[in-house]
């Protein structure tokens, strides 16, 4: 157990340093590993998540040193990696399980994947079934559709796969697939996700190309590969994490602070949008552009929200942002409908009825649908302290610790510590600001 308490703030003030980008971070150990030659990167997230990530490449004979400032992966090119000889562990992490079992298809080795009980409840047919299509060889060993998975040598052959759902794990999964595939591999997903695999699969040397449909559909294709080049990748800090913090400089009365380095990639960036659109004030500072991702610091203060609608392409953009922004929609005047966002409910939790059942507890009034949810903001009236159940959901820990600064009274958020899949420093970090 490790219940955190949160006590209201009069006022939020100062700068804090956002840590790396989780997607991305994933993504540079994958990549480094199967590139040939040495991949360093600079500002890694070193949170559960990644290191499971590393876990399961050094498994496979990969060479990973953390370097206080860096990493280093030595890669091993497209068929350097080695047979592990235990079941692979992903942890709590879809993004691992996701995005391996993608590469594990194209092996010439047999290999089994797990993680613990959030994950192994989550869906895997959605990867399992354009990959299976490709020619790979992988079962649900429990025959529900969730991993633990068993991945057995396959022939991949490139595939125009139509995705029902936009999702970056799953066309990640099949692009890396076309990686190891005898023709090209395409992906096409109803809206378009974060695009960070197909950005740093080209400056690792892969031919990918993307391409805007005038319906909001997107593809992206790939060509099959010689090898991969290991690259240095600076990794910006990640907006997931930077939007506790700009919640709650706008949510907490006196309150400025300058979120420094945050990830911008416009496929990542809704949540600005939404901001904007509910009246917040931030102003972008110092923006910048590497490796294809962009980034800039981030001015907030403390705002008047009013409600807004946020649906369509704009969900998978700011997907993982949903809970805090439900948090926003609490205090604001007015009234906020979020909807297509059905895919809320296969994240590290069902994040509409964890989101619903804790903001009911702190007084506020939602209602769940389908596929979002309504919320009747109360025009900044302070929702009460509450005992928050995270569910070991690190998303719905951070989004209610946000609560807990602008309500009446202590917040106890039960089983805080799963904060540390995506941001270990949360709390110290917050305690920062406090005045
Ligand atoms: C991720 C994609 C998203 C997101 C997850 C990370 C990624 O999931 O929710 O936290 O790194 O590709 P989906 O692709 O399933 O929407």
């Amino acid at each position: 157990m490790s219940d955190r308490c949160i006590r209201p703030s009069a006022g939020l003030k100062g700068e804090i340093n956002i840590p790396g980008d989780k997607s991305i971070s994933h993504r540079s150990i994958m990549l480094g590993a199967i590139a040939q030659g040495t991949t360093e990167i600079t500002h890694f997230l070193k949170g559960a998540d990644c290191l499971s990530t590393i876990g399961c490449f050094r498994s496979m004979g990969i060479e990973i040193e953390e370097k206080p400032d860096y990493i280093l992966v030595h890669g091993r090119g497209l068929k350097g990696l080695a047979k592990p000889d235990k079941r692979l562990d992903v942890g709590n992490s879809g993004t691992t399980a996701r995005l391996l079992s993608g590469i594990l298809a194209g092996q010439s080795f047999s290999s089994s994947l797990s993680g613990d009980a959030s994950l192994n409840a989550r869906p895997m047919a959605r990867v399992m079934a354009p990959l299976t299509s490709m020619g790979a060889d992988i079962t649900s060993l429990d025959h529900n559709n969730c991993a633990p998975l068993l991945i057995n040598p396959g022939t991949l052959h490139g595939i125009h796969y139509q995705s029902p759902v936009a999702s970056a794990q799953v066309k990640s999964a099949v692009l890396l697939a076309g990686l190891y595939a005898d023709s090209e591999t395409a992906v096409t997903e109803p809206a378009l996700s974060r695009n960070h695999t197909e950005l740093m699969l080209q400056n690792f040397g892969a031919y990918v190309s993307s391409t805007m449909h005038r319906d909001g559909s997107a593809t992206a294709q790939i060509e099959p590969c010689g090898e991969l080049y290991g690259q240095q990748i600076f990794i910006p800090g990640d907006i997931s994490s930077a939007a506790y913090f700009i919640a709650a400089g706008l949510l907490v009365p006196h309150s400025e602070i300058l979120v420094k380095n945050v990830g911008t990639n416009f496929t990542r960036a809704g949540f600005l949008k939404v901001c904007k659109d509910m009246g917040a004030s931030l102003t972008l500072l110092n923006k910048s552009f590497e490796g294809g991702e962009s980034r800039a610091d981030i001015l907030v203060r403390s705002s008047s929200l009013k409600g807004t609608v946020i649906e369509g392409e704009l969900i998978p953009t700011l997907i993982d942002e949903l809970p805090v922004i439900a948090v926003m929609a609490a205090l604001a005047e007015g009234t906020t409908i979020i909807r297509d966002a059905a895919e809320l409910k296969v994240k590290e939790s069902n994040r509409i009825d964890t989101v619903t059942e804790n903001l009911r507890a702190m007084g506020a009034s939602v209602t769940p649908t389908e596929d979002g949810m309504v919320i009747e903001g109360s025009a900044g009236e302070p929702l009460t302290g509450a005992r928050i159940n995270s569910r070991l959901d690190h998303r719905i820990a951070m989004s209610f610790a946000v609560a807990g600064l602008a309500a009446t009274g202590e917040t106890v958020i039960r089983d805080s510590a799963c904060v540390d899949v995506s941001y270990p420093e949360f709390f110290a970090s917050l305690e920062m600001l406090y005045q």
